[in-house]
C-alpha cells in the first residue's frame, strides 16, 4: 500500500473496522460514520479528495476501545518474569494478544541491586496470561546473547507465523558513586541495559520488515532524561535507550514499524525494592528517619508528586504499552511516554 490512495483508503479502513458489520460484508451500503461522511468515500476538502495514509498506516476509523485492541497479535516481552515486564505481558493478554515471555530468571551481574528473578516468577507470568485464555510461553534467555534472541525470533516466527509487538523491558540498576565504582558497575549496566535493548531490536525487527508492520516499545526511565546522582551507569544506559529508540524510529519507519519509549517514574518492583530504598526516598526529600517503613516513605514523598502518590505500581505503566502496541497508535513513533504520577512535570 502506498500513501495517497484516497480512492480506496477509507473504504478499506472501514472494511477492516469492527463497526462495519454484515451490511458491508454483503456488499450493501453501510451506515454513514457518525461524522456524517459516507463510509466508503475518501475524505474530501472543498470537494476535492485529500491524500490519506494507506489503511496499514492509519489509526483506522473511530471505534470504541480501538486503542486497546490486540486481538490476534503476537507479542514478545523481555524482562517478563516480574515487575513492569510482567504487567505489560499480562495486560497484552488481557487485551487479546498471545505473549512470548523472555527472562534470564537468575543472576545477571554483581552490578545489580535487585535480587534475581526465578523460573517460578516467569511461570507465574505465563499462568496469568493463560488465565485470560491467551497463549503464553516462558523462555529463559539472556538479552546480552544476540544469537539466543535470534534463535527465539526464528522459533516464534515458525510457531506463530509472525511477530507483531516487541517490548524490550529487561534491565538492571546500580547505585554507586562514579568515584567508587568498579569496571563492572559501569560496563555491565551499559552492556545489559543498552546493548541488551539494542540486541532485542536487532533480533526481532527483521521479522517485522517483510510484513510491513511492527510495534517496538522500549523501557527507558525519567533517569534517562536527567542525571542521577550515584546511578550514572543506569542513567547513561536509559539515556542511550532514548537515542536508540529515536534512531530506530527513523530507520524503521519506511517499513511501517513504530518504535517508542515508555518512561516510568518510581515504580514499586524488585528493581527498586532494595535495602536502602525507603531511607533514600526519605533522604531525597531532605528528611532523616532511621529505617523508615514503606508508609513513612510514602507519606513523605507523596506530597511532592502532583498526583500525590509515593510511587506507582507496574499496572499503572502497562496501559500505555497496550496503546502503543495497538493499531490505533499507527502514527505514533520516535516518542517518549512518561508515566510518573506527574513527577515529570517538575523533573525537566
Ligand atoms: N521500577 C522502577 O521504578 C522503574 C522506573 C523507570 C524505569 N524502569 C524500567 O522498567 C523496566 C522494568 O523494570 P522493573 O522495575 O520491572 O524491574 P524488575 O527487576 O522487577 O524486572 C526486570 C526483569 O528483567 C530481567 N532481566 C534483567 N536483565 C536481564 C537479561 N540480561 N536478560 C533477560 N532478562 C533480564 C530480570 O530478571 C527481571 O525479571 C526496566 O527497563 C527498568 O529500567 C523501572
Amino acid at each position: 500500500m502506498t500513501l495517497g490512495d484516497p480512492a480506496s483508503s477509507r473504504r478499506h479502513l472501514l472494511l477492516g473496522g469492527a463497526i462495519v458489520g454484515a451490511a458491508v460484508v454483503s456488499g450493501a451500503v453501510a451506515a454513514p460514520t457518525p461524522d456524517g461522511r459516507s463510509d466508503t468515500a475518501p475524505r474530501e476538502l472543498d470537494g476535492q479528495p485529500v491524500p490519506e495514509p494507506s489503511p496499514a498506516q492509519s489509526a483506522g476509523p473511530i471505534t470504541p476501545g480501538r486503542g486497546s485492541v490486540l486481538q490476534g497479535k503476537i507479542a514478545v516481552v523481555t524482562g517478563a518474569a516480574r515487575g513492569i515486564g510482567r504487567a505489560i505481558a499480562v495486560e497484552f493478554a488481557a487485551n487479546g494478544a498471545d505473549v512470548v515471555c523472555i527472562d534470564i530468571c537468575g543472576f545477571v551481574s554483581r552490578a545489580s541491586n535487585a535480587k534475581p528473578a526465578t523460573p517460578g516468577d516467569l511461570d507465574e507470568t505465563v499462568r496469568q496470561i493463560r488465565a485470560y485464555g491467551r497463549q503464553g510461553e516462558a523462555i529463559k534467555a539472556d538479552i546480552r546473547d544476540i544469537s539466543a534472541l535470534r534463535q527465539i525470533a526464528d522459533d516464534v516466527e515458525a510457531s506463530h507465523g509472525k511477530i507483531d509487538i516487541v517490548v524490550a523491558d529487561a534491565a538492571i540498576q546500580r547505585w554507586v558513586p562514579l568515584l567508587e565504582m568498579t569496571d563492572a558497575d559501569w560496563r555491565d549496566v551499559i552492556d545489559n541495559n543498552l546493548n541488551g535493548t539494542a540486541n532485542t531490536l536487532r533480533a526481532f525487527a527483521p521479522k517485522m520488515v517483510p510484513r510491513k508492520h511492527g510495534r517496538i516499545i522500549v523501557l527507558s526511565s525519567m533517569q534517562g532524561l536527567h542525571g542521577t546522582k550515584d546511578a550514572s551507569s543506569y542513567s547513561a544506559s536509559k539515556w542511550g535507550i532514548i537515542g536508540l529508540m529515536k534512531s530506530a524510529a527513523m530507520e524503521l519507519g519506511e517499513h511501517n514499524i513504530t518504535v517508542n519509549a515508555v518512561l516510568p517514574g518510581l515504580v514499586d518492583t524488585p528493581l527498586t525494592r532494595y535495602e536502602k530504598r525507603f531511607s533514600e526516598t526519605v533522604a531525597e526529600e531532605g528528611q532523616k528517619i532511621a529505617d523508615p517503613t514503606p508508609q513513612q516513605a510514602w507519606d513523605i514523598r507523596a506530597p511532592t508528586v502532583p498526583l500525590k502518590v509515593g510511587w506507582l505500581q507496574p499496572d499503572d505503566i502497562s496501559p500505555v504499552a497496550v496503546f502503543l502496541a495497538s493499531d490505533a497508535a499507527a502514527q505514533v513513533t520516535g516518542a517518549e511516554f512518561e508515566v510518573t504520577g506527574g513527577d515529570s512535570a517538575k523533573d525537566i
